[in-house]
């Protein structure tokens, strides 16, 4: 049987979050050495999304193109992206797991005074990818290279968001997008 070398079979959800199973036909060789045996194996879990969100204090001082540049120039797909003026109830249902902190309403004024750009964004790994990209919290913390150490103001005017865990994505995401609007 004629396997083409890689294909995607197709998306499915695992453990929250979408991924992509790819079919691939490795040499015999690696089969034998990998497997144990010459069937095509099928390997998973090789693409993950993220929701990316670039803040209003960083679209309001038009740092939306250089963020976009990085983000592509890092090597994700940019799945789906809309920008958005949050109500302040929008922002509080997003933010819901901050709701008992202190800068619980802070925070959502903040989200909500201005226009955001909501992203999905698509890599392998691409959680901790976006993660290390946008650098700690706190801009101050963040690391030489970061775009919060580059872009961020302070630790609520930080630039940018991104999910922390797969869960969370598959949250997040749907919290703004319908599966049709991911392309
Ligand atoms: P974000 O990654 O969007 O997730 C929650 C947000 O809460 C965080 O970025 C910050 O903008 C904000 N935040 C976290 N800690 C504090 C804090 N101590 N004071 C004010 N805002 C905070």
């Amino acid at each position: 049987m004629r396997i083409p070398n890689l294909f995607i079979v197709r998306p499915v959800a695992l453990d929250g979050a979408f991924v992509d199973l790819w079919v691939v036909e490795l040499s015999r060789s690696h089969r034998r050495s990998l497997l144990g045996r010459d069937d095509a194996a099928i390997i998973g879990g090789m693409s993950e999304r993220t929701l990316a969100i670039i803040k209003p204090d960083a679209v309001e001082r038009r740092l939306a193109g250089p963020i976009i540049h990085r983000i592509e120039s890092s090597g994700f797909q940019i799945r789906a992206m809309r920008k958005v003026r949050l109500t302040k109830r929008e922002a509080e249902g997003f933010y819901a797991v901050h709701r008992e902190r202190p800068f619980f309403g802070s925070l959502t004024d903040f989200m909500s005074s201005g226009p955001a750009i909501l992203l999905v964004l698509e890599a392998p790994g691409a959680i901790k990818k976006w993660r290390s990209l946008m650098g700690a919290t706190d801009p101050a913390k963040a690391e030489a290279g970061t775009l919060r150490k580059e872009f961020a103001e302070s630790i609520e005017r930080n630039a940018t968001h991104g999910s922390d865990a797969p869960e969370t994505a598959a949250y997040e995401i749907g919290y703004f997008f319908a599966g049709i609007e991911l392309v």
